[in-house]
């Protein structure tokens, strides 16, 4: 009888298909993709360079694979599941599907979750209403307090790029109610944080950072209000029935989250993201989760024990992979000191570095982190 693998033999196995370098503290940046992903995609380009018969029917197959994985890994059936270019490009698409009302979004997300709301404003279609500036934590009271009659859709980052907050999904959507849309960039946390997803309208995460898949890529999944309310404007060929009569006639769009594709996709990113997700499946994304907060919790840790002001939160169900030091003024020499010491990080502005833990971290160079980081403050 197969004796099923132990959580730490699964784990083990996730661990040794990566290779980034110890230093490397920047998963909020980009995710070093497994050894998996990038044979994966040097087989994926064998088969194209091959040219069998079956080559684009076996190249294509790995759409269907990524949206299976990000199906189970989101919770939304597969059908409401899509895949676009990056997490940028589908927060285009579901804004640029909003003709009224206004969509409520913190001026302090990344800017990935503010263009596609001014461009689709500037355009006469629904308008935007910024609210908070850089940092603001977009709890729900701070969402209740920017919500008016005319507030259509709330669009929010799960895990913020500068905080590092874990948005409150559950508390925003009480008080947002059941018919508002709710947008979520899923980019910081998918893979690693373990949340309620399906609360979401839309949502959508790239593969390139905590997925470890690589750019080009992302999952779209709508909900079924999302797929009555959000217009499949910003698509293409491949995203209507019938889309292969080439009769000119602008085919309608498929029933699911299919219909917001553009065009096809490159198959090397496809399977790069369907190799990373199922790698995640392999030990889990609670485990993943309680590694990452294990790594994070002993980074703030270091970092208080050497007097560096923590500015990301603390409260384990409050932060995922992204531990902020305070540095004042002098952030570009603390980054400059980490990178001598091997140690890549992100500094945000002058005063902030941002540190971003992944569950193959080694703890041994978070110690050395806080110390050289403690230089400067
Ligand atoms: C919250 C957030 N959204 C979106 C992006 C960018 O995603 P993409 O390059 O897939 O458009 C980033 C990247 O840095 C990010 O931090």
């Amino acid at each position: 009888m197969a004796i099923d693998p132990t959580p730490d033999e699964l784990f083990a196995t996730y661990e040794s298909a990566f290779s980034e370098l110890p230093g490397f503290l920047n998963f909020a940046s980009y995710g070093p993709p497994s050894t998996k992903v990038r044979d994966h995609v040097a087989h994926l380009m064998g088969i194209a360079g091959e040219a069998g018969p079956d080559a684009v029917e076996l190249l294509f197959a790995e759409e269907v694979r990524a949206r299976e994985a990000f199906s189970r890994l989101s919770g939304f059936p597969l059908d409401q599941v899509g895949l676009t270019g990056s997490t940028s490009l589908g927060l285009f698409q579901v804004a640029f599907g909003l003709s009224r009302g206004t969509v409520l979004v913190s001026a302090g997300e990344f800017p990935s979750n503010t263009y596609p709301w001014l461009r689709n404003s500037e355009a006469g279609r629904a308008r935007v209403e910024l609210i908070g500036e850089p940092g603001t934590q977009v709890t729900p009271d701070v969402v209740a307090r920017g919500l008016t009659a005319d507030t259509v859709a709330v669009s929010v980052s799960a895990v913020d790029f500068r905080t590092g907050y874990v948005a409150d999904l559950a508390g925003i959507r009480e008080v947002i109610g059941p018919d508002r849309l709710l947008v979520v960039d899923g980019i910081q946390g998918f893979g690693v944080a373990d949340l309620e997803w399906t609360l979401a309208d839309a949502l959508i995460a790239g593969a390139q950072k905590w997925v470890r898949g690589g750019w080009g890529m992302a999952g779209l999944a709508v909900s079924e209000q999302g797929l009555e309310r959000i217009e499949p404007l910003l698509t293409g060929w491949t995203g209507g029935a019938g889309a292969h009569r080439y009769n000119g006639e602008g085919p309608p769009p498929l029933p699911g989250a299919g219909r917001f594709s553009v065009s096809n996709l490159s198959p090397y990113a496809t399977g790069s993201f369907a190799e990373a997700l199922e790698l995640v499946e392999t030990v889990g994304v609670q485990a993943l989760q309680g590694l990452v907060a294990t790594h994070a919790g002993a980074l703030i840790d270091h970092l208080d024990a050497a007097g560096v002001t923590v500015l990301s939160p603390r409260e384990r169900d409050r932060r995922a992979g992204i531990v902020v030091a305070g540095v004042p003024g002098r952030a570009a020499e603390a980054r400059e000191a980490l990178a001598a010491a091997g140690i890549t990080v992100t500094r945000h502005g002058e005063d902030r570095i941002r540190f971003a833990v992944h569950a193959t971290t080694r703890s041994e160079v978070l110690g050395e982190a806080a110390a050289v980081v403690a230089a400067f403050t």
